[in-house]
């Protein structure tokens, strides 16, 4: 799984019913031996843990891959790597990588890669962890209105919430600096002044500004930047009964964000998280079935 956007309706509705299975206790184990491994290239806390924590619950054979210590730090590709870990018998490889698109170079080989983030492209799983949380919160995308705020030209969650989200059926908008949002690329939604959007929306997530993809320093300091584009407590103040407020993480509190609002009543943040784990268990497990493996029920 690359990007959302190469995925059905009916395959995400399909992931996400899963995944919703999943959290309310189906428990499934691989019939056969599968291996697996996760290769983050960027720093990661969420996605790793939860890809490594979904694994074990499948029954996954998870081999430990170390990119500090592998050959990468010998001069040997990333091509060359995955043609290496297939050889060895790997199935199915978990990657995260600067690079966007890094994926198109491996397209040719016959192992199942599962895209953890590549650079400002996609974060696939992360949104449809974002899809299951807004699923269980409002039963369905049709008709909601969504703001996406921050730092939406960097962000590859944007991307990945905003064309599922919009294909969906919810109104998608958003909002941030407008140097971060690129009029000409974003189709999937409308910019907007924040303070306008606010009242409107029935699901608010706030992205981190991504300073180590920012090729000139952002002039903004953080308690400006949280006065003019972050969710202060007056703003949410403005929000409607039952709006909720999400965000991938991890997050820089008191910039995008308040401190009291990261676990107030209308925070799904750390929800999410417990999602990513659900989310990511229909994810492997439907590579590993397009690919002629099977799991079976155990409870
Ligand atoms: N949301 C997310 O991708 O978090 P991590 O960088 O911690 O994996």
């Amino acid at each position: 799984m690359i990007k959302l956007s190469r995925l059905s309706k009916e395959l995400i509705e399909r992931i996400l019913a899963d995944s919703i299975d999943f959290a309310n206790g189906k428990a499934v184990q691989a019939t056969q031996p599968i291996y697996v491994s996760n290769l983050f290239f960027e720093s990661s806390t969420r996605t790793i843990v939860s890809f490594d924590m979904a694994e074990r619950r499948l029954g996954l054979q998870v081999v430990p891959f170390n990119i500090q210590t592998s050959s990468l730090n010998k001069g040997e590709t990333l091509l060359d790597t995955v043609k290496t870990l297939k050889a060895l018998g790997l199935d199915l490889l978990v990657i995260r990588h600067p690079d966007d698109r890094y994926y198109n170079q491996l397209k040719d080989l016959d192992i199942s890669i599962i895209n953890a983030g590549d650079g400002t492209g996609h974060h696939p799983s992360q949104g449809l962890l974002d899809l299951m949380t807004i699923k269980q919160e409002f039963g369905s995308f049709q008709g909601l209105t969504v703001g996406i705020i921050g730092d939406v030209k960097h962000s590859r969650v944007a991307n990945s919430d905003a064309d599922a989200l919009r294909r969906l059926g919810a109104k998608v908008h958003f909002s941030g600096p407008e140097d971060w949002f690129d009029h000409g690329a974003m189709m999937n939604g409308t910019y907007r002044n924040f303070d306008h959007l606010i009242p409107e929306v029935d699901v608010l997530i706030m992205l981190r500004i991504q300073h180590e993809r920012h090729r000139q320093k952002f002039h903004l300091a953080p308690g400006e930047y949280h006065q003019r584009y972050g969710l202060t407590l007056e703003r949410e103040k403005k929000m409607k009964p039952g709006a909720i407020i999400m965000h991938p993480g991890p997050i820089n509190q008191g910039v995008e964000i308040a401190p009291e609002l990261v676990e107030s009543p209308r925070s799904r943040i750390f929800k999410q998280i417990e999602n990513g784990v659900f989310t990511r268990m229909a994810i492997l497990k439907n590579a590993l079935e397009q690919r002629g493996f099977s799991f079976k029920e155990i409870n």
